[in-house]
């Protein structure tokens, strides 16, 4: 059986496509970024077929590939696309899963956070509503991370997507990771540190060391 996770976070530049990266390698999945704006330099796709220790066939090719590195909406009228969420959907993943006949995780980072636009009528948490997949909120652990966080769980449960729990990402913060699980009500799934040097060696081990899931594959 296939399981999708999507991965989406307070903001943008906070270390979803790390984490995503930590996630597929860990478990062995696929990756998958619907929607990538900026094309200069490494993609997220290029960033997580580097860090996550996976062979490139199983990072899935992106639905739409935007030149300017601004959110989607813009960056696609720039480009002269429309980005179409009937583009977004479960029928048009294209999942080598089905060609090696095995089950595995396909972990699909969205781009910044829930309100960011894709066009001017849809943003992506209306793409994840439809989906109904399990999220991970990934969250940083500094200065205002408790509203950022708090306000991205209220917009997730008002529109009754399931929250699998938060990945926080930085220093630890006791209080305020304490404070965003109990005001929010939601698990704390773990915590990515900052890592210096930050490779697909040291990205493992911190995936192993700071996330519960990390035992249940078996192998370390
Ligand atoms: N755990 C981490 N350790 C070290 N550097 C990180 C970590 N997480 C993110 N970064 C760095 O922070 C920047 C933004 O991270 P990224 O994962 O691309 O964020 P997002 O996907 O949320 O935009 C990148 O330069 C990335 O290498
Ligand atoms: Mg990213």
């Amino acid at each position: 059986m296939t399981q999708r996770i999507v991965i989406t976070g307070t903001d943008t530049g906070i270390g979803k496509t790390v984490f995503s990266a930590g996630l597929a390698g860990l478990l062995d999945g696929f990756y998958w970024k619907p929607v990538q704006s900026g094309l200069d330099g490494e993609t997220d796709s290029d960033v997580v077929a580097r860090l996550a220790g996976l062979p490139s066939e199983r990072v899935l090719p992106e639905a739409y590939r935007l030149k300017s590195p601004l959110s989607p909406h813009r960056s696609a009228e720039i480009d002269g696309v429309a980005i179409k969420a009937a583009n977004l959907t479960f029928p048009v993943l294209p999942t080598p899963l089905v060609i090696e006949g095995a089950g595995g995780l396909i972990v699909i980072e969205g781009a910044g956070g829930l309100m960011v636009p894709l066009n001017r009528r849809t943003r992506f948490i209306d793409i994840f509503a439809e989906w109904r997949l399990p999220v991970i909120l990934c969250a940083r652990t500094t200065l205002g991370t408790i509203n950022h966080t708090l306000l991205s769980i209220e917009a997730l449960r008002a529109r009754s997507i399931p929250l699998a729990g938060i990945a926080f990402i930085g220093d630890e913060m006791a209080d305020t990771q304490r404070t965003i699980v109990e005001m929010g009500g939601v698990p704390q799934l773990g915590r990515l540190p900052y890592l210096d040097p930050l490779t697909d060696k040291t990205l493992r081990d911190a995936m192993i060391a700071g996330f519960a899931f990390a035992s249940c594959t078996g192998d370390h």
